[in-house]
């Protein structure tokens, strides 16, 4: 049976301890950014096209020269195995099965190896890609890019969004700050820097000193593409298009950064603007059905990414779990694409999308 996210949630909250529970779920600060992320899409509906005679749809799109079987990518999200003993490998499992491309997280608690080879041992030309805090060092920086391309990474989705780490309440209320013991960000094992006898795994280091110098000395030093994550502001999507960034993911980390952010599909439409199809566009947060893929795919967003559906798959019923919830998203957006009257997800045009709740908007 495919389960739907909504149960997927259900399972994952009965299940996991609440102190990991509330991790994976909260957002920062009094959680607007969060909540809007989800709301906004249902202010917005679809203006289906009929009698189109589209017989036959496919839901594949190619990004970055990976193709996904569907416009719905694995985004990063970090320590997997606190929602199931087996992790990262259950997820890199699944997202290779469901043929579509897996984001890992820096902060993974499998290291990038091994996931990688997880989603091989499945699908040989399965796509994953890295997704990377530019640390300030350089030679960190540095060991962790040559980490994922060794891993055979076809792509770095540097997060721009976390100049400082976001201030979640609920992990506040909880004194939830460590991973229990036998946990850690595996990526962060044995790198350049680290003191003999000193701690093995070095903390993830965010800096508000990063800026477009350390994207253009990042992009120096490897040839893998770079997408940037967490681009909001339509004057930094221009800027990502002069610096010569090879795509974006509009992004408010899921609520988990500034909570006055605009929900995702909100700002999605001044960022497609600003890059003037120059640039693959991808956006996350509240993504939740395949009707709200198909309205970020109309208003210009390539593909998309979940999150936390996936956490909760992955928590319910590991590989299986995270394997259902990516299966529902591409049945469900195969409907929503049918029900509109497109064959294919360029179809999808942003005249199909009208606000609810006014006349003639
Ligand atoms: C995240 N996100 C995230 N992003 C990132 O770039 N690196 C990371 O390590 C993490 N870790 C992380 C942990 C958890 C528990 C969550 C919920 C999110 C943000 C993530 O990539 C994505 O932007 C949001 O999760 C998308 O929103 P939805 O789909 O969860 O609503």
């Amino acid at each position: 049976m495919n389960r739907a996210p909504d149960d997927a949630h259900r399972h994952a909250r009965a299940l996991l301890d609440p102190v990991h529970y509330d991790y994976f779920a909260g957002g920062a600060g009094r959680e607007v950014a969060l909540d809007e992320n989800e709301r906004a899409f249902r202010r917005l509906a679809l203006l289906p096209r009929v009698l189109r005679g589209a017989a036959s749809r496919d839901t594949a799109v190619t990004l970055l020269g990976d193709r996904s079987r569907m416009p719905v990518l694995v985004a990063p999200t970090a320590f997997h195995r606190l929602a199931h003993p087996e992790g990262e490998l259950a997820t890199a499992r699944a997202a290779a099965a469901a043929g579509t491309v897996l984001i890992a997280s820096m902060a993974a608690t499998t290291a990038i190896g091994e996931i990688t080879a997880a989603a091989r041992s499945v699908r040989p030309e399965a796509a994953v890609w890295f997704q990377l805090y530019l640390q300030p060092e350089p030679e960190v920086t540095g060991a962790l890019v040559r980490r994922a391309e060794e891993a055979g990474c076809t792509a770095l989705v540097v997060t721009v969004d976390s100049p400082v780490r976001g201030r979640h309440g609920r992990d506040e209320r909880h004194g939830f700050h460590d991973l229990p013991p036998g946990l850690a960000a595996e990526n962060m094992r044995d790198l350049p820097g680290t003191a003999p006898g000193g701690a093995a795994v070095r903390p993830i280091a965010m800096s508000s000193a990063l800026s477009w110098e350390h994207v253009r000395r990042l992009r120096a030093t490897t040839p893998l593409p770079v997408l940037l994550k967490g681009v909001l502001h339509p004057e930094d999507a221009r800027r990502a298009v002069a610096e010569g960034v090879d795509g974006l993911v509009v992004s408010n980390h899921g609520g988990r950064q500034l909570d006055a952010a605009p929900a995702t599909v909100e700002a999605l439409p001044r960022i497609v603007e600003a890059v003037a199809g120059r640039l693959p566009v991808l956006l996350d947060g509240g993504v939740r059905t395949g009707c709200d893929v198909a309205v970020a795919l109309a208003l210009g967003a390539t593909a998309v990414a979940v999150g936390r559906p996936v956490v909760w798959g992955l928590a319910a019923d590991g590989e299986r779990g995270v394997r259902d919830v990516l299966e529902w998203f591409r049945s469900d957006f195969d409907q929503a694409l049918a029900l509109c009257g497109g064959a294919r997800p360029a179809d999808l045009t942003a005249d199909l999308v009208v606000r609810r709740g006014g006349v003639g908007s």
